[in-house]
């Protein structure tokens, strides 16, 4: 078994465990959380993370949703609230309105929004969806758990109207306030306890900016992600390099792998921060070694199996940058680096006058994570850079 190691993402994770969860579980109103990044960076396997911590808590987590491109999504959250509806205790209840209710969302679960039959007439699909998550929500209170719900691949929503029954049912669900009845028989008006989790590419960030764009700000609060740092992937590191790794023997018993700390620096070093370059680096060392200690020529040896791998992953982000952010970052690869100013590049590129790039430059930056714009501009991704200024993820011994 190759140890799978987490890098850092404590910021992403506290946030979960100290600020939403608390909050939501307490009836106090925090937004949702939308986590962009570029490909690999490593979205599905932090919100993977978060679910796999509330599950451990007892809260009803969906599945994380992934959405394939052109399908229709309002069907599979429709399949996933009525499971957590199921988890609830909800869909043995003999409840009239309930029971309808849950039949008008199986009816979207299984034929889509577009031929769903059990709407009652003038309802649009997602006032159902809607209606089941302040139940499952109510049910939740009781519970004393929260309900999370993770959609992931969000960028392939491009159907306008799915996309926007779905963002209306989740929003409205959670800005629903609810009366409860508290000890000392006082009622108390309350926000549910539930969260939602949208993950995918910052493509995603230019629909949900273009609609509706203060509503979305207002229910749904979003992080990019980039790089991790040195230190993090140091400290990930270090349990290998100071107590070594337990496996079996083969033999019923237990032995230790252990890393060298110049085995440790170069994996750092070829995955420039890329949580994606980190693994493949790490367990192409892991494969490589037949000896109880991971060396350095065991990490060059093993990123020679996986160095096309690590090639395309970085060719793809570039490919996926619209043309004037590529251009961007392609200059500033060609530039020296104390010459990366907007107007040196612009002038490279031949546009005049440079703010017409002002846009690409700043969506790099905060969308992104790929540049910095400081004086002068700077590569925050490092694996891009390295790419576009020297022989990586070629190494010469
Ligand atoms: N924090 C982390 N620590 C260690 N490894 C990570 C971390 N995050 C991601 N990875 C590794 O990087 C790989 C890519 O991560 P992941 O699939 O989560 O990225 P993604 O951003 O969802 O990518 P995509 O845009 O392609 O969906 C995974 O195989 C995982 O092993
Ligand atoms: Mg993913």
């Amino acid at each position: 078994m190759i140890p799978q190691i987490w890098v850092g993402r404590d910021q992403e994770i506290n946030d979960w465990t100290r600020i939403v969860r608390p909050s939501r579980i307490a009836g106090v109103y925090e937004r949702s959380r939308t986590i962009l990044g570029e490909p690999g960076v490593g979205k599905s396997s932090l919100v993977n993370l978060i679910s796999r911590e509330a599950k451990e808590q007892g809260d009803w987590v969906t599945d994380q949703l992934r959405i394939p491109p052109a399908t229709d999504a309002l069907k599979r959250v429709a399949k996933a609230l009525l499971a957590i509806a199921d988890q609830a205790g909800l869909s043995t209840s003999t409840e009239k309105g309930l029971a309808a209710l849950l039949d008008r969302v199986r009816s979207i679960a299984a034929l889509g929004v577009s031929v769903s039959l059990a709407q009652p007439e003038g309802e649009e699909p997602y006032v159902a969806l809607t209606d089941l998550l302040v139940e499952i929500g109510r049910a939740a209170i009781k519970a004393k758990v929260v309900v999370l719900i993770c959609i992931d691949e969000i960028q392939n929503i491009t159907d306008e109207a799915i996309l926007s029954q779905l963002l209306i049912s989740l929003g409205d669900a959670l800005t629903k306030e609810v009366t409860v009845i508290a000890p000392g028989d006082r009622e108390i008006t309350r926000f549910l306890p539930i969260a939602v989790y949208l993950s995918g590419l910052p493509d995603f960030e230019h629909m949900a900016r273009t609609r509706q764009r203060a509503t979305f700000a207002r229910r749904f609060k979003t992080t990019y992600l980039s790089s991790v740092t040195t230190t993090e992937m140091e400290q990930a590191l270090a349990p290998l390099v100071n107590q070594g790794w337990e496996i079996s023997d083969e033999e019923g018993g237990i032995k230790h792998v252990y890393m060298d700390q110049d085995a440790r620096d170069a994996i750092i070093d070829l995955s420039k921060g890329e949580p994606f370059l980190f693994q493949l680096a790490g367990n192409s060392a892991w494969r490589a070694g037949n000896t109880d200690t991971i060396t350095r020529e065991d990490v060059l040896a093993g990123w020679q199996t996986v160095r096309d791998e690590a090639e395309s992953h970085v060719a793809n982000i570039l490919d996926r940058l619209p043309e004037q952010e590529r251009l961007v970052v392609e200059i500033m690869g060609e530039l020296d680096p104390a010459e990366r100013t907007l107007s040196a590049i612009a002038d490279a590129a031949g546009i005049s006058p440079a703010t017409k790039l002002g846009t690409a430059a700043r969506r790099l930056e905060k969308v992104r994570g790929i540049i910095t714009r400081g004086k002068p501009y700077a590569f925050r991704n490092r694996a891009i850079e390295a790419y576009l200024t020297s022989e990586w993820p070629e190494i010469t011994p």
